[in-house]
């Protein structure tokens, strides 16, 4: 048994926090999509009214494929809750996240959402954020951030895909990977990073989710 075993597990007992006729944020990456696997199957096996928001055309694909129902996100005020997984999260429940690219819908969602909850393995757990920051830049602002950001002390790194040509995000912008060390205090540096022009949004999440699953090996899980 593994930490996939143990996601798997979880993203199963996450599904508690799933209300009949209620419309949901799905995430993105590997903990969203066990997620969103074991949502398609309750919503066929309880004849749940349920609708998802996906974040990525990544989960948008799995949950096509689990038959979850999809709104459009522009109409939404509010949602009832947000699924999802992290690349850091500190012993204050502040995340770094943005690792798939996915950071702007999972911030709107994350914000909009009533309840968030947060799947991650323990390898993700860590006591301060110390991981380089995801930023999403238009690309035409590209230089003026980076110049922004190594004044507040981190080096920028353009993200690239595996062929090295920039890697660009489902909203046609690129992404800064800025690394700022430890952070000690993630609210400043999400409102600095914010205030930049040309930053569309940071993968810093400093709203403290309502539930964080942790795997562990062998198929544990907790919540903590
Ligand atoms: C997507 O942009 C990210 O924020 C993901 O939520 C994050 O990378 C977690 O992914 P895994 O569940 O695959 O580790």
């Amino acid at each position: 048994m593994s930490f996939n075993d143990a996601i798997k597990a979880l993203s199963a007992d996450a599904l508690r926090f799933v209300k009949n006729k209620s419309v949901i944020g799905l995430g993105s990456g590997r903990a969203a999509t066990a997620f969103v696997r074991a949502l398609g199957a309750k919503i066929r096996a309880d004849d749940l009214d349920v609708c998802g928001i996906p974040t990525s055309l990544q989960i948008r694909l799995v949950a096509e494929e689990a038959g979850v129902p999809l709104v459009d996100m522009g109409r939404m005020g509010s949602i009832d809750a947000v699924f999802d997984g992290a690349d850091q999260i500190d012993a204050d429940g502040n995340m770094i996240k943005g690792g798939g690219g996915a950071l702007l819908r999972e911030k709107i969602l994350a914000r909009a959402a009533r309840r968030t909850v947060i799947m991650a393995d323990r390898t993700k757990f860590s006591r301060k954020l110390d991981a380089p920051v995801p930023v999403e830049v238009h690309p035409s602002a590209r230089g003026f951030v980076a110049a922004q950001v190594r004044k507040m002390g981190a080096e920028p790194a353009i993200r690239r895909d595996a062929r090295r040509y920039p890697a660009f995000t489902e909203n046609a912008n690129i992404i800064l990977d800025c690394d700022f060390g430890r952070i000690d205090s993630p609210k400043t540096l999400e409102r600095r990073l914010g205030g930049i022009a040309g930053v569309v949004e940071s993968g810093l999440f400093t709203r403290r989710p309502s539930v964080i699953y942790r795997a562990g090996m062998r198929g544990r899980f907790e919540i903590i």
